[in-house]
């Protein structure tokens, strides 16, 4: 499987940090933002990787990634997205990086504490369709939220006003290769993008989608709030293992 990271998009929550870098170069306690989406694909056994990126700092990523080594990583492709069309839309580029396999995505501004390893491999042993990992939240409208039934998810609303239920689509999915078929299809939202919602809700309608539940926090920085509140979830976890390598 490979796998993507999407780093597009202006950051224009974040404005003025974003005003002079790409958002997915700010710190996340002692590390740039990128680094954690890399690590979770690289710590689910994923080794080819693309980084989908755009805007006036892309070059930057280049000079802070270059091939990977400090992930073991031998090469990283990269990719250059032109405005911000949306999620879908930067998934889109990757289709000839991808060339038919099966591939995990996961969205550059996303956190996780653990690996993905055991949802990664239950979608290899999938013969088609997708995979999302959901994830209960406080604040649901935030997000892309799942309605679960009979063990399956029947449908994903975009930042309801009233969610169905307090399940967030966390920025992690996983695809056969129809997904760039699926994105060809879509139509811009009200709010101008591509959304990764309809490509997931395509899915659903197919029958072909399955989840699982993230184990360990989960949490986006796109905002100052969940920038800060990443910080400090990265920032106890390194001082938890720290003190336990000293016990
Ligand atoms: O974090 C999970 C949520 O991410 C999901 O629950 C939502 O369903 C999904 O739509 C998304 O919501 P956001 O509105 O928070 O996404 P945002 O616009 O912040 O974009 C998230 C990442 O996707 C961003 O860090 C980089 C990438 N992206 C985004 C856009 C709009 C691109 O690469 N290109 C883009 O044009």
């Amino acid at each position: 499987m490979k796998g993507i990271v999407l780093a597009g998009g202006t950051g224009s929550r974040l404005f003025p940090l974003t005003k002079i870098t790409n958002k997915h170069l700010l710190p996340i306690y002692d590390r740039p933002m990128i680094y954690y989406p890399i690590q979770t694909l690289v710590d689910a056994g994923i080794r080819d990787i693309m980084i989908v990126t755009g805007g006036r700092n892309s070059g930057d990523f280049l000079r802070l990634l270059a091939n990977g080594k400090e992930f073991g990583l031998k090469h990283i492709n990269y990719t250059y997205q032109e405005g911000e069309g949306g999620i879908a839309d930067a998934l889109g580029l990757a289709e000839h990086f991808a060339d038919g396999q099966k591939i995990c995505v996961v969205l550059g501004d996303n956190i996780i504490e653990h690996d993905i390893r055991e949802a990664a491999e239950k979608f290899q042993a999938q013969e088609a369709g997708a995979h999302i990992l959901l994830k209960e939240v406080q604040d649901a409208e935030r997000f892309g939220v799942a309605e679960v039934a009979g063990g399956r998810v029947v449908g994903i609303e975009e930042k309801p006003k009233r969610p169905k239920s307090n399940l967030a689509v966390t920025g992690v999915y996983m695809y056969d290769a129809t997904v760039f078929d699926k994105i060809r299809t879509l139509v811009p939202s009200h709010r101008g993008e591509l959304e990764i919602t309809d490509v997931n809700n395509a899915y659903i309608e197919e029958g072909t989608m399955t989840f699982s539940y993230l184990q360990g926090w989960w949490t986006d920085a796109g905002t100052f709030e969940s920038l800060l509140r990443a910080a400090n979830l990265v920032a106890q976890s390194v001082i938890a293992k720290q003190s336990a390598v000293r016990v």
